[in-house]
């Protein structure tokens, strides 16, 4: 039997976590500044937004997805946001209610695995693509009308889960991805060829079943990772699925060559940790190196029986304490080092895309106060990796912004000539913008705010699209 549990106290659902339930498009938006004129193209953002009451078990990430965009054109913004019309939320619909359980719900207590595609989005294959954490086909997004047209499973050659987070290597137009499972095999990695078929899944033996979150990618090696985080099915009269980190087991990273797939994979051992988001990886030399935002321990349970709930959790089992942290894994020797770049908490972190792969200066990352209550970006930090130094875009009082990406501008000739964009909403008037900022100068605050006609809940991940990808189709 399905569960209906409202799950009222979870902070998730509630304040600026509230979903929206309706569909908007709207012009002639008041803009305090002005947008530039050589930002053309669409930004979407996907997230969470449960259209029911939901079930049992129910996490942050369980939400249906909607997405929230904008569509600049020559000075000009279009905002919409639409959900995404995925099979689980028809069968809600049809039913006037939440038919699955939360991915932390027991196992026997209702339909589960429902593919809501609110984690991330791809421009891939000529395909705006929608993407689930959990991993499912993608789902294929209009452009700019951001209406769902149907699930894209790569002419038929998609043979498991595509998880969200893949990487796009914008000179070779390939994506690279991981599908993850919790019966062997654990972890597979795939390739889909720019003409939108899957040429490459293969399986990277772990030792058992793992929580995986995202990749790395640089111009020789795909970066997968062996952080020893499970499900947890045996606390004392447990009634929720929780996450454990095994404290005992290494936490290791395998590369995996791009192009021999013959190659032995190499694999490295790091200190414990966790990482839900990597920032950016690239070669140099021999060594491969990985940004990201990294915790000591992923949740409140660790296997050693120790107890860490001295910090904010998402959902009750996540900690978001991450500190941004870089890997060097020499390829030849094996040769591991590693260190923090900053004691300032941070998550969400984002490169200008076109350097996903060889070696981003610049990586944009949310500060986080983990004073809160929920995992709300304070601001956002830019980060140069070449010097070390770090610069801030400050939110006015009782604001808070999710991730945000980087759009470059029309014609950008250096890595962060362009914009940081993202959604800001006021926490206390319940009224959500639209930011614009020079990414080459953030500390000195954006240069368009773009008032919104609806609450924009925090979101998980978003794209930027060029206009030349939709507008000459
Ligand atoms: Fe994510």
């Amino acid at each position: 039997m399905v569960s209906k549990t409202i799950q009222t106290a979870s902070p998730y659902l509630e304040g600026v976590y509230q979903p929206v339930l309706e569909e908007i498009t709207a012009r002639d938006l008041t803009v305090m500044g002005e947008i530039p004129r050589d930002l053309n193209g669409l930004f979407a953002h996907n997230g969470a937004n449960p259209r029911f009451p939901p079930g049992a078990g129910h996490s942050w990430f369980d939400g249906d997805g909607m997405v929230h965009g904008i569509e600049l054109n020559d000075g000009d913004a279009i905002f919409r946001s639409r959900f995404i019309k995925t099979q689980g939320l028809a069968e809600d619909l049809k039913a006037g209610e939440a038919t699955y359980v939360g991915s932390l719900a027991m196992p026997g207590q209702g339909k589960r695995h429902k593919n809501v595609a609110n984690t991330d989005l791809v421009y891939h294959s000529g395909k705006f693509l929608a993407l689930w954490w959990e991993g499912g086909t993608p789902h294929e997004l209009t452009l700019p009308d951001l209406e769902t047209r149907g699930t894209f499973d790569y002419q038929n050659t998609l043979t498991g889960g595509l998880t969200s987070h893949s990487k796009l290597d914008p000179r070779t137009g390939e994506l690279f991805f991981i599908s993850w499972a919790p019966k062997p095999p654990f972890l597979n990695i795939g390739v889909a060829s720019e003409d939108g078929r899957i040429t490459r899944f293969s399986e990277v033996p772990l030792p058992g079943p793992r929580v995986q979150h995202d990749m790395a990618l640089s111009d020789r090696y795909i970066g997968v990772f062996d952080f020893p985080l499970m499900m947890d099915f045996k606390r004392p009269d447990q009634k929720a699925l929780g996450f454990v980190l095994d404290d005992e087991t290494p936490a290791r990273i395998a590369l995996v060559d791009r192009k021999d797939e013959s190659a032995a994979i190499k694999w490295f051992d790091i200190k414990p940790c966790f990482m839900w988001h990597i920032s950016s990886a690239w070669d140099e030399g021999y060594e491969f190196v990985l940004v990201g935002a990294r915790l000591d321990g992923a949740t409140r349970h660790t296997k050693s029986g120790a107890i860490l709930d001295d910090l904010p959790l998402v959902d009750g089992e996540h900690r978001f304490d991450s500190h941004p942290y870089m890997w060097r894994l020499n390829t030849r020797t094996g040769a591991v080092t590693e260190r923090q770049l900053d004691d300032s908490f941070v998550e969400f972190p984002r490169v200008n895309d076109h350097h996903i792969c060889s070696g981003a200066r610049y990586s944009y990352m949310a500060r986080i106060d983990i004073n809160q209550p929920t995992l709300e970006a304070q601001g956002i930090y830019k980060y140069d990796l070449a010097t070390g130094s770090r610069t801030d875009l400050k939110l006015p009082m009782h604001h808070i912004a999710s991730e945000m990406s980087f759009a470059p501008r029309d014609g950008a000739k250096r890595e962060d000539d362009g914009y940081l964009i993202g959604f800001v909403t006021d926490k206390q008037r319940m009224t959500s913008e639209f930011w614009i900022t020079p990414a080459d100068s953030i500390e000195d605050g954006p240069v368009a705010r773009i008032k919104l006609p609806q609450r924009v809940p925090p979101k998980f991940h978003g794209r930027w699209v060029d206009a030349e990808a939709f507008r000459t189709a």
